[in-house]
C-alpha cells in the first residue's frame, strides 16, 4: 500500500464512515448471517434518534463543556461534531444518551430564547448558549469534578471530501478493483449522515404527535437503502397511521377494542384530500419548525412532495405522505446491496460515471434518474450468465406470511425478508472492474427500442408502449420507471455507455501492463479515465439532434457519392484497412436510420418528443 493511501487511512479517523464506529447499545440490529435486516436498520435507528439531541455551539473546542454540562441529564454514549457552512462555519454536536428519556429530560431543560420574537417550539434541535458571567445560570463545576469527555466520533464529520483528494487517492491504488472500492468508501454516506437524516424525520414526527400519536416519519431512498453518497437528499414519507412494517403477532391476534374514536369524515377523492393535508402540513413546518426554511409545495405532481431545506442539518428534504411503495422499493434495494458486496461499489462507480458524463442532474428532467440507473444495475446483475441477484419474482416466491405488505390502495409490495430464505448463493466470481466493462458492453448491446427490462423477471420483455426507455416498475408492474428519460438522452447513453466500455477496456489492458506504474500516480489511470471533467458535464437535451447531426451524415453519405475510396481527401492504399473504415462507416449508417426511425415513430406518439426533436 503506498503513502498516499496509508496517510488517507489515517485521515479518515476524523471522518466516521461507517456503522462500526458507532457506540455500542444494546438496540444494535441483528446480523442475519452476516447481513442487516431493513426493518431492524430502519427501527436501530429510529431508536437511535429518540436517544439524540443536537447542540449548536461556538466551536468543536465546546464540546467538553457541553459534554459535562449535558451528563446530568444522562449517561453520554457517543458525541458527533458537525459544521454547516453558509457566510461562515456553524458548529454542531450530536449527543446520544443512553435512553431516551435521557434526551427527553435534556429537550425539557431547554428554555426559549428570550432575545428573539420567534415561536417557542420544544425539538431536539437546541443552542448552547454561554454561561452568564458570575455564573448566574449555576455554578461551574470544580475541576476535579470536570467528567473527561470521549473522544467526538467524527469531528466536521459531515465535510465531503475534495474531489482533488479524492483524485489523488484512487491515482494512487494499485488496481482498476480497488479504485472501485476507494470511490465507495470515500463517498458513500456516513454514519452521522444516516444519524442526522433521522433525527429530521423524527422531528417532524414529534411535531404532531399530540393529534397524532401513531404517525411514523420514515425515511427511505438513498439515505437508507446503501446507495446514498455524502449530501443526498432526504426523501421522507409521512404516514398518519402505523401502517408501515409487519404487525407484530401480538397486535394480530388482539381482541378488537370497543372504544372507537369519534373522527372527522373526509368527504373529498384520496388525492385532493392528500394535497389538502400536505398543503396545511406545509403551512406547519414553514412557520413552527426550527430549521425547517425554503418550504415548497410540489402537489400536482404524480407523488404529491413538499421540499424544504433544514438548515441545522444541512439537508434537502422531499417529504410525501402517500407513496408507500418507494419505501418497500427502498427495502428491495437495500437487501440487493446486501446480498453481494460487490453490488454497492459498482453502483457508486456507475452514478459517478453517469453523472461526470453529464447523464444524470440532480434536478428531476428528461434524463435518467439515479434510481432508473441503479435499476439498470440491478437488472445487469440479475441477468448474467451467473446472476449475482435473484430476480425480484424469486424473492416474491418465497415470502412467508409474515412478508405480507399491502398499501392502501392495494399494492402488493410482498417479497421475502429473510435472505436465507432465498437460498440464492451466486457463482458468479467476476472482479469489479470484469463487472464494470461487462455493464458497459451489455448496455451498449441492448435493444432498448424493442424491449423493456424488467427486475420482476430478470429478463427482457418486449416493450409495451413506445416509451424511449421502459423499464417495468418493480411493485406497480403496469408502470414505467423510467417514462421520463427522452429519445434524445437514452440515445446519449447508448453512446456513452459504448464510449465508457471502449475507454474501459483500454484501461484495463493497460493496467496489466507492469512498466510505469511509477508514472500512475501522475497519470489520470482507471476508473478515472471514464469520469470527465465535472465542469464540462452538462445537461444539453437536444444535444443529439442539434444541426451538427446532419453534418455527420453528411460526412457518411454525400461526401460518399464522390468515391468509394476517398471521403475528403483521405486514400486508403491498404485494401483491409479501407475495408475497415467500409463497415464502420454502413455500421453507422443503419444506425443513423435507425434512429431517425425511432425518432420520427416517437415523434408521431408523444407530443412531448414531436417538440424536442425538431
Ligand atoms: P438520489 O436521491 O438521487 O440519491 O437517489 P434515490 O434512490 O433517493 O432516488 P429518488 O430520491 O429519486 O427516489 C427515492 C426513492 O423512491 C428511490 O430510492 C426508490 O425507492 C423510490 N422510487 C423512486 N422512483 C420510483 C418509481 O418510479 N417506482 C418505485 N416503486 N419507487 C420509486
Ligand atoms: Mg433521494
Amino acid at each position: 500500500m503506498n503513502s498516499l493511501v496509508r496517510r488517507t487511512k489515517q485521515l479518515s479517523l476524523w471522518r466516521t464512515y461507517c456503522v462500526k464506529y458507532s457506540a455500542p447499545e444494546a438496540s444494535s440490529p441483528s446480523r442475519n448471517a452476516g447481513r442487516s435486516n431493513y426493518e431492524e436498520f430502519i427501527g436501530h435507528h429510529q431508536r437511535q434518534a429518540r436517544r439524540s439531541i443536537v447542540v449548536q455551539v461556538s466551536s468543536e473546542k465546546s464540546y467538553a463543556e457541553l459534554y459535562n454540562y449535558c451528563s446530568r441529564f444522562g449517561s453520554i454514549l457517543a458525541a458527533h461534531h458537525y459544521c454547516v457552512r453558509q457566510d461562515e462555519a456553524l458548529h454542531y454536536v450530536l449527543l446520544e444518551y443512553a435512553a431516551p428519556d435521557e434526551a427527553a429530560a435534556a429537550i425539557d431543560a431547554g428554555v426559549s430564547n428570550g432575545e428573539l420574537a420567534g415561536v417557542p417550539v420544544r425539538s431536539p434541535f437546541l443552542w448552547f448558549r454561554a454561561a452568564a458571567a458570575g455564573g448566574r445560570r449555576g455554578p461551574k463545576l470544580a475541576p476535579n469534578l470536570q467528567l473527561t469527555p470521549p473522544n467526538l466520533l467524527s469531528l466536521d464529520g459531515t465535510r465531503q471530501m475534495e474531489q482533488a483528494h479524492l483524485l489523488a487517492i484512487m491515482r494512487s491504488a494499485p488496481g482498476i478493483e480497488e479504485q472501485v472500492q476507494l470511490l465507495h468508501e470515500h463517498t458513500r454516506l456516513n454514519e452521522l449522515g444516516i444519524r442526522m437524516r433521522f433525527l429530521a424525520a423524527l422531528q417532524v414526527q414529534l411535531a404532531i404527535a399530540g393529534m397524532f400519536p401513531a404517525a411514523q416519519a420514515q425515511p427511505f431512498g438513498s439515505s437508507v437503502n446503501g446507495f446514498g453518497r455524502m449530501g443526498c437528499d432526504l426523501d421522507l414519507i409521512l404516514r398518519f397511521d402505523n401502517d408501515m412494517g409487519a404487525r407484530s403477532p401480538l397486535e394480530a391476534s388482539a381482541e378488537p377494542s370497543r372504544l372507537v374514536y369519534h373522527t372527522k369524515e373526509n368527504l373529498s377523492n384520496g388525492r385532493s384530500q392528500t394535497q389538502r393535508h400536505m398543503e396545511c402540513f406545509g403551512d406547519m413546518l414553514h412557520l413552527f419548525l426550527p430549521g425547517v426554511c425554503h418550504v415548497r409545495r410540489i402537489l400536482q405532481a404524480r407523488v404529491p412532495i413538499i421540499k424544504y431545506r433544514h438548515e441545522h442539518l444541512d439537508l434537502e428534504v422531499d417529504l410525501s405522505m402517500s407513496n408507500l411503495t418507494g419505501f418497500y422499493m427502498s427495502e428491495l434495494l437495500y437487501m440487493f446491496g446486501e446480498m453481494d458486496p460487490r453490488v454497492r461499489p459498482l453502483t457508486f462507480s456507475i452514478r459517478r460515471w453517469a453523472q461526470t458524463s453529464g447523464l444524470t442532474n440532480p434536478s428531476p428532467g428528461r434524463w435518467i434518474s439515479n434510481f432508473s440507473l441503479t435499476c439498470l444495475v440491478m437488472f445487469f446483475l440479475q441477468q448474467l450468465r451467473h446472476p449475482i441477484l435473484p430476480t425480484i419474482g424469486a424473492l416474491a416466491k418465497a415470502a412467508e406470511p409474515g412478508d405480507s405488505r399491502v398499501t392502501e390502495d392495494g399494492i402488493s409490495c410482498t417479497f421475502a425478508r429473510d435472505m436465507e430464505r432465498v437460498g440464492f448463493k451466486s457463482r458468479n466470481q467476476s472482479s469489479l472492474s470484469d463487472l464494470l466493462l461487462q455493464f458497459f458492453e451489455f448496455y451498449s448491446q441492448f435493444d432498448f427500442h424493442n424491449r423493456a427490462i424488467s427486475l420482476n423477471e430478470g429478463r427482457g420483455l418486449s416493450k409495451p408502449d413506445h416509451s424511449a426507455m421502459y423499464i417495468v416498475n418493480p411493485l406497480e408492474q403496469q408502470l414505467n420507471v423510467s417514462k421520463n428519460v427522452s429519445l434524445e438522452e437514452c440515445e446519449r447513453l447508448r453512446i456513452e455507455v459504448r464510449n465508457a466500455a471502449w475507454v474501459l477496456e483500454s484501461e484495463v489492458e493497460s493496467a496489466s501492463l507492469p512498466e510505469g506504474e511509477g508514472e500512475r500516480q501522475e497519470l489520470s489511470w482507471g476508473l478515472l479515465n471514464l469520469f470527465k471533467h465535472p465542469e464540462k458535464a452538462v445537461i444539453r437535451p437536444n444535444m443529439f439532434f442539434k444541426p451538427r447531426m446532419v453534418e455527420v451524415s453528411d460526412l457518411f453519405e454525400e461526401k460518399e457519392a464522390a468515391g468509394p475510396m476517398s471521403t475528403s481527401a483521405i486514400t486508403y492504399k491498404n485494401g483491409s484497412v479501407r475495408q475497415q473504415v467500409q463497415s464502420i462507416k454502413a455500421a453507422t449508417r443503419s444506425e443513423l436510420k435507425q434512429l431517425r426511425g425511432s425518432a420520427s415513430s416517437a415523434s408521431t406518439n408523444s407530443p412531448k418528443n414531436r417538440r424536442s426533436s425538431r
